[in-house]
């Protein structure tokens, strides 16, 4: 038998993508997989290749909030709560954090959120309709320190172009790190991107809006000295 018959089968090279991320398979607690038994059927998204239709997933009109990478979703939750005349989309890869939210979700009594266990990437391209979201929020991605894996930065021109799409006009991206070489990378690809316009009046970095919760990354980022980079980029037309 050679070496290849124990191997998966590969998909062609053209094929393959970088991700911004490697799933770990944290463990789940009692907590986290019943929340996901009881809600997804109902606050849980499914990937497939097709459009979502928004007012019918959350049965109104309304703007609409998508989150990236909201880990244990604290956050994303008390957004949520705080904002009932906007909807949110949450997206995350991590089945624990996606079981956490639900739970907070559920303990909150909010219904103006759904949630993706799915690579943003992939939901943003095929399931978001253009020109449909009033904010994009990225906290605290996942850094990637070393200079050769800075590719795998889900900050990259191709997704700013997405994003870019599924704003509306006027709408606002919004993205905050703990890493200052991140953040000069955002302030970078942020302004060379067709279509975005800077809020910020030193045309750089924003003060923390109060809108804006701390996150469970953004506290650990506290403790160990670290300072803080929020950016808001507005879409103006091409
Ligand atoms: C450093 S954590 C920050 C979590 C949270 N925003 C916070 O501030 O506490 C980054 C998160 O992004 C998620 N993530 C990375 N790439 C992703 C992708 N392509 N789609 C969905 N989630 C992703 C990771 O699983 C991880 O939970």
């Amino acid at each position: 038998m050679s070496d290849n018959d124990n191997k998966p089968e590969e998909q062609p090279k053209q094929m393959r993508r970088i991700r911004s991320f490697v799933k770990r398979e944290g463990r789940m607690t009692q907590r986290q997989s019943n929340a996901k038994e009881q809600y997804l059927p109902t606050m849980g998204l499914t990937y497939e290749k097709k459009l979502l239709d928004l007012d019918a997933v959350f049965g109104r009109q309304a703007p609409r909030v998508l989150e990236v990478g909201f880990g244990m979703g604290k956050s994303l939750v008390e957004m949520a709560k705080n904002n009932p005349d906007y909807d949110y989309i949450g997206i995350e890869v991590h089945g624990p954090g996606v079981g956490a939210c639900l739970a907070d979700a559920a303990e909150a009594g909010i219904n103006n959120l759904r949630v993706f266990e799915h690579d943003a990437v992939e939901v943003l391209a095929d399931m978001i309709p253009d020109n449909s979201l009033s904010t994009f929020q990225l906290y605290f991605p996942d850094p990637w320190h070393k200079a050769r894996h800075h590719k795998r930065r889900i900050v990259q021109p191709e997704f700013l172009a997405c994003i870019h799409q599924k704003l509306v006009a006027g709408g606002i991206i919004h993205m905050a790190t703990d890493w200052e070489n991140y953040a000069e990378h955002m302030l970078l690809e942020l302004t060379e991107a067709p279509g975005f316009e800077n809020t910020s009046d030193t045309n750089d970095y924003v003060p923390r809006p109060d809108w804006r919760p701390l996150t469970k990354f953004e506290s650990r980022g506290h403790r160990l000295g670290h300072g803080v980079w929020d950016l808001i980029f507005k879409k103006v037309t091409l």
